[in-house]
């Protein structure tokens, strides 16, 4: 940790590169490879693809800037960071608000751990395939058996609060740092193999031939959710992860770095899970239902992976091993940045210890998840959804709110000329400060109005 640079003793993320990969560690993970191709294969696919681009850059990237700059003025948790901005009479709100944001990144790794605990299965069920116990490995890879559930999802938490317990920089940033750009190597060689396979070309044309007919209040809104899930927008993450960054680097920059690195990272998994869901049809697996719906949509990634794989013969073990190894990580780096905003905030506002704060949140966050993989039907859906496609959009407005309305205007120049400072001359100064303000919450209003119709 890097101390010695702010007066009081918090940690910093080492380098602007050592951030962006951090950052984008917290972004990248199964919101790209399962939230993603999930929602575009049952949303009609390129018509998808294009609303989704067109979140992110409308509102995803803009709320993204809000949130980092809450986080790196004041250099605190978030509960200290947004009533940092605001003037006396705002403070208990924005208190609250941070209070509502740290309960939501607990929500989401609630689920998320689940989730990732499959993959958990995926990457160890190999190993014990070649040892020759059959009966374990099929029962890793068994997504509705609870007890393997709930022992993979307990794994992956374990992983999770040991590496939170440590800190920022060190647990954080050495991770993030190695694993991109591995994982996109990876990627690409699957993508140039599930291509040559027959059935492919379907998945392709779906995934990039757009049928605008798709295009409804309910798939807006989806596309909405999911980008702000995908950015780890509204949840605080990206407010702590603000205040670990050095004035030195700019928010405006460091911010697209974030989210091109997020959407290219989701844009590749989508090449590759597409065409493999319909690779995995024309060898049998059944992915649509009679009515030429998708079967059980949150599980369909874990059941058209494992099937692509299977094609591969004997290197298919092998593949699936790396494969699931790096997808684990790339859920780490997410879930650290979760739970990193219940740790820091309570230990911060607490005084208590952060190994112990870790462990206590963990252990609580641990026991939802197991009432979540207890009732899976209906809590794991009522989870995302609240927490996806409710309270991060929500949230995430009226950080934009506070920063737009409420944060005197002189100190948010300031502080976002901290490591870019021709801002104020720039194109970005001139449309930001009141896109965040008007247009933003009118175009969250219209995606929300359009929905309900
Ligand atoms: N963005 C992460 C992913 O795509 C999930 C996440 C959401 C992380 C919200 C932090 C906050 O997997």
């Amino acid at each position: 940790m890097t101390n010695s640079t702010t007066a009081k003793p918090r940690a910093q993320f080492s380098s602007k590169l050592g951030f962006v990969l951090a950052a984008a560690g917290s972004a990248v993970g199964l919101g790209n490879i399962w939230g993603f191709p999930t929602q575009t294969a049952t949303n009609g696919g390129a018509a998808f693809l294009l609303v989704y681009l067109l979140m992110v850059v409308i509102l995803g990237y803009p709320l993204l800037v809000a949130e980092l700059a809450i986080g790196r003025y004041s250099q605190a948790n978030p509960v200290k960071s947004a009533s940092a901005i605001v003037p006396a009479a705002f403070r208990l709100p924005a208190r609250g608000l941070a209070f509502v944001g740290l309960l939501t990144a607990s929500a989401i790794l609630s689920f998320y751990a689940i989730l990732a605990g499959w993959l958990v299965g995926f990457f160890a069920s190999p190993v014990f395939e070649l040892l020759g116990m059959t009966a374990t490995s099929e029962w890793l890879e068994s997504t509705s058996s609870t007890s393997s559930s709930f022992v993979t999802m307990a794994l992956f938490m374990g992983a999770t609060i040991y590496i939170v317990k440590n800190g920022v920089s060190e647990g954080i940033e050495c991770w993030s740092t190695r694993l991109m750009p591995l994982l996109v190597v990876l990627f690409l060689v699957l993508i140039g193999y599930i291509l040559t396979q027959d059935g492919a070309k379907d998945g392709l044309i779906m995934y990039l031939k757009p049928d605008f007919s798709h295009i409804s209040g309910d798939m807006i809104h989806n596309a909405m959710g999911q980008a702000f899930f995908s950015l780890s927008i509204g949840a605080c993450t990206m407010m702590v992860y603000g205040s670990y960054l050095k004035k030195d680097a700019s928010l405006p920059k460091t911010a697209a770095q974030v989210a091109m690195i997020d959407t290219g990272i989701a844009f590749i998994a989508g090449l590759l899970i597409l065409p493999a869901m319909f690779v995995a049809q024309n060898n049998g697996v059944a992915i649509y239902d009679d009515n030429g719906s998708l079967l059980q949509s949150g599980g369909l990634v874990f059941s058209v992976l494992p099937a692509m794989f299977g094609t591969m013969g004997g290197m298919g073990l092998a593949v699936a091993f790396v494969f699931f190894a790096l997808m684990v990580i790339a859920a780490l780096t997410s879930s650290i940045s979760l739970l990193e905003v219940p740790v820091s905030t309570v230990s911060e506002e607490f005084g208590l210890e952060r190994k112990k704060t870790a462990w206590l949140i963990g252990g609580l966050i641990t026991a939802f998840s197991s009432l979540i993989v207890l009732n899976q039907d209906p809590l794991f859906d009522i989870v995302v959804v609240a927490s996806t496609e409710y309270a991060q959009p929500i949230l995430g407005l009226l950080f934009a709110l506070l920063v737009g309305w409420v944060w005197r205007r002189d100190k948010l120049l300031n502080e976002l000329k901290q490591g870019h400072p021709e801002l104020e001359t720039g194109w970005f100064w001139k449309i930001w400060p009141w896109y965040v303000r008007v247009v933003c919450p009118l175009l969250m209003l219209f995606v929300f109005v359009k929905s309900l119709l």
